[in-house]
C-alpha cells in the first residue's frame, strides 16, 4: 500500500469531494489535505466545516485552469498526490451551457496534469515509459483522476459497462468527462506518468445539490412541489450511496495499479418512475402522511435532449483486485439521506437562495 505526506484534492467543497476530504483527514493523520475548489454554485465549505479545524487540512479557494496557482500550490506543498474531483457535473446544465464544461473538465484536468508532470519530474527525475511494458513505474507520485460511467454512452435494456467498453459520450458533460481521461491516459502513455482513473454511477448521499434526481425529488416531495419525471420515466440508473464511492477512491489512491481504470457501481438499477415513486413512500412516512398523498405530485416533462436510457456497471475488477464492493444497501442508504436532508432544510434553503445561482450566471451566462 503507497502512502503520501501532502495530497491535492481538488473539489473538496462539491458533494463526493467533501466524504473524500473528510475520509482522508479523519483517516491519515500523518497527511496533509489541502483542498483546492473555486465554490462555484455546487461548492460549499459548510460541507466539510466538520474538519475545517483539522491540523492536517487547508482550504484554498481557486479555479483548476490558473496555472501560476496550481505552480505556486505545488512548489509549496509538494504534493506527493492529486485527487482530482472538481468538476462541473449536471448533465442538464451542460445541454443549457456546455462552455464551463469545457473549460473546467478538460482544460482544467490538462492544466492539472501539466503542473503535475512537471514538478514531479522536476522533484522525482522522469518516469518509466509505460510503453516498456515494466509496470514500475514512479508510484512515489499519483494522479488519479474521478471520473463517470457516462463516458461509455447508453445501454440497452441488457449488459453492463465494463473497463474495455468503447467510450461514447452523447452530452457536453460526458463529452468533457471522457476528454479529460482520454489525456489523462495519454500523459500516462506517453510520459509514463502514473494515473489510475475510476468511472463511478451515479451517486446519492448527503450533501449533494438538490438539482440532481433523489435530493431534487425529495426538497419536492417535502415542499409539496410537482415531481418532474423526464419522458416516461423509464431511463434506469445505477445508484451508489456516496460513502461506498468515497470507500473506493481511497482504496483505488492507496492500492490502484498505475496505469488502470476501475469501474465503480452499485449493482442497484432503478427505472426513474419507480425511484421517484419510492421516494415518496419514504418521505411520507418520515413525515407522517398518509400513503400516497404525494402520488399525485408526478409530472411528466418533456425528455431531456439526448438523454441516455440506461447506466449499468460491471464492477467485478475493482472487487477482484481490491476487495471492494458497495457495502450499504439502498434501503437504508436512501432512509440515512431521507433523514439528512429532512434535518438539514436550513443547508438546502441556503443553497437554493440564489447565491450560488448568481456566481454561475456571472461567471457563465444564464
Ligand atoms: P459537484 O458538482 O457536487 O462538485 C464539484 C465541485 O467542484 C464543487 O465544489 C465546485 O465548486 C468545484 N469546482 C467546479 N469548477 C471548479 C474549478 N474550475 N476549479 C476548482 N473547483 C471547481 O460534483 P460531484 O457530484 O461531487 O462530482 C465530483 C466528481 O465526481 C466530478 O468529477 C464528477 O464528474 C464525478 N462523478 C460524479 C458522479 C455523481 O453521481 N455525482 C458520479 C460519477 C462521477
Ligand atoms: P441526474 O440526477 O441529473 O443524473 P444523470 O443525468 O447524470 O444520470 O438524473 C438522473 C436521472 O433522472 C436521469 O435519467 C434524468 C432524470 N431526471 C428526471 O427525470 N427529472 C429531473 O428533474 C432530474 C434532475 C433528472
Amino acid at each position: 500500500m503507497r502512502s503520501f505526506k501532502n495530497i491535492l484534492v481538488t473539489g473538496g467543497a462539491g458533494f463526493i469531494g467533501s466524504h473524500v476530504v473528510r475520509r482522508l483527514t479523519n483517516k491519515y493523520p500523518e497527511t496533509n489535505i489541502v483542498n483546492l475548489d473555486l465554490l462555484t454554485y455546487a461548492g460549499n465549505l459548510e460541507n466539510i466545516s466538520d474538519i475545517e479545524h483539522s491540523e492536517n487540512y487547508a482550504f484554498v479557494k481557486g479555479n483548476i485552469c490558473d496555472r501560476d496557482l496550481l505552480i505556486n500550490l505545488f512548489k509549496k506543498h509538494n504534493f506527493d498526490a492529486v485527487v482530482h474531483l472538481a468538476a462541473e457535473s449536471h448533465v442538464d446544465r451542460s445541454i443549457a451551457n456546455p462552455g464551463a464544461f469545457l473549460e473546467t473538465n478538460i482544460l482544467g484536468t490538462a492544466a492539472l496534469l501539466e503542473v503535475a508532470k512537471a514538478h514531479w519530474i522536476h522533484e522525482n527525475g522522469a518516469f518509466k515509459n509505460a510503453e516498456t511494458g515494466s509496470t514500475n513505474h514512479n508510484l512515489k507520485n499519483v494522479f488519479y483522476h474521478i471520473s463517470t460511467d457516462e463516458v461509455y454512452g447508453s445501454l440497452g435494456e441488457e449488459g453492463l459497462f465494463s473497463e474495455t467498453t468503447s467510450y461514447d459520450p452523447r452530452s457536453p458533460y460526458s463529452a468533457s468527462k471522457a476528454s479529460s481521461d482520454h489525456i489523462a491516459r495519454a500523459y500516462h502513455h506517453t510520459y509514463g506518468m502514473p494515473i489510475v482513473i475510476s468511472n463511478c454511477s451515479n451517486n446519492y448521499g448527503a450533501n449533494q445539490f438538490p438539482e440532481k434526481l433523489i435530493p431534487l425529488m425529495i426538497k419536492n416531495i417535502c415542499d409539496q412541489k410537482s415531481l418532474p419525471v423526464y419522458g416516461q420515466g423509464l431511463n434506469v440508473r445505477d445508484w451508489l450511496y456516496v460513502e461506498d464511492h468515497a470507500n473506493a477512491i481511497d482504496l483505488i489512491l492507496h492500492q490502484g495499479a498505475s496505469g488502470s481504470t476501475y469501474n465503480i457501481g452499485g449493482l442497484n438499477e432503478w427505472s426513474n418512475i419507480d425511484l421517484v415513486k419510492y421516494l415518496i413512500q419514504v418521505v411520507d412516512e418520515k413525515l407522517q402522511r398518509p400513503k400516497g398523498s404525494s402520488d399525485g405530485l408526478i409530472t411528466f416533462v418533456k425528455d431531456r435532449a439526448g438523454h441516455d436510457h440506461r447506466y449499468a456497471i460491471d464492477a467485478s475488477k475493482i472487487e477482484r483486485e481490491l476487495g471492494w464492493k458497495p457495502s450499504e444497501t439502498f434501503e437504508v442508504g436512501l432512509e440515512k439521506t431521507v433523514t439528512w436532508y429532512l434535518e438539514n432544510s436550513e443547508w438546502l434553503n441556503k443553497v437554493v437562495s440564489g447565491e450560488y445561482e448568481k456566481y454561475y450566471e456571472q461567471h457563465y451566462g444564464k
